[in-house]
């Protein structure tokens, strides 16, 4: 169990919020790991954000977006580097994961190169194939769309 800092907050993100989310998610875009969001779009799409906040500072984000009734997949979940390996990844998790069963949605998923993360927080691989067209609508954005090599993760709910 990593030693959790106890000092996290996880709460939705504000408008605030934006820059903060913009700079990290861009500085995990610039290295391929995550797929980029430009201000406009993070400010249109606040509400599906939570934050985890460690003395006033973002350091950790991710995202909720609803693929179907039965679906929903994390985005955008990365945490600062001084901040790694504290617990806050796992937190935010767990934060996304009490939303997506407040919308009484039955399966939660992700696209990944971190896959030891998510076992570790009771996910399983899956074979890719099993999802919808939809979940791969976000990929237009991303160079990587004809050779992705990120691995699919998921958690059922009930
Ligand atoms: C993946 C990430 C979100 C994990 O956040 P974190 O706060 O460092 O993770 P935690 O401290 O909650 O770790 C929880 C457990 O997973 C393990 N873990 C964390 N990152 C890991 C990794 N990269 N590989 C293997 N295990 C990892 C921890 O050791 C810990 O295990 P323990 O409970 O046995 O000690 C963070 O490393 C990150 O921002 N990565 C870059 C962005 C990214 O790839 N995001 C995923 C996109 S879907």
């Amino acid at each position: 169990m990593a030693s959790v800092c106890k000092d996290v907050l996880c709460r939705s993100a504000v408008p605030e919020d934006v820059e903060p989310l913009y700079q990290m998610i861009s500085g995990y875009a610039e290295r391929g790991i995550m797929l980029p969001r430009s201000r406009e779009v993070l400010m249109r799409q606040l509400e599906l954000f939570i934050v985890a906040e460690v003395d006033g500072e973002v350091v950790g984000c991710g995202s909720l977006c609803k693929l179907g009734d039965d679906l929903v997949e994390i985005r955008s979940l990365g945490i600062s580097e001084g901040h790694k390996g504290m617990g806050i990844g796992s937190k935010l998790v767990e934060g996304l994961i009490i939303e997506a069963r407040r919308q009484r949605i039955p399966k939660i998923m992700a696209l990944t190169y971190e896959v030891s993360f998510f076992i570790k927080n009771g996910f399983d691989v899956v074979n890719k194939e099993i999802f919808p067209e939809k979940v791969w609508t976000d990929c237009i954005n991303c160079s990587k769309q004809n050779n992705c090599d990120e691995i699919a993760v998921l958690k059922m709910l009930n």
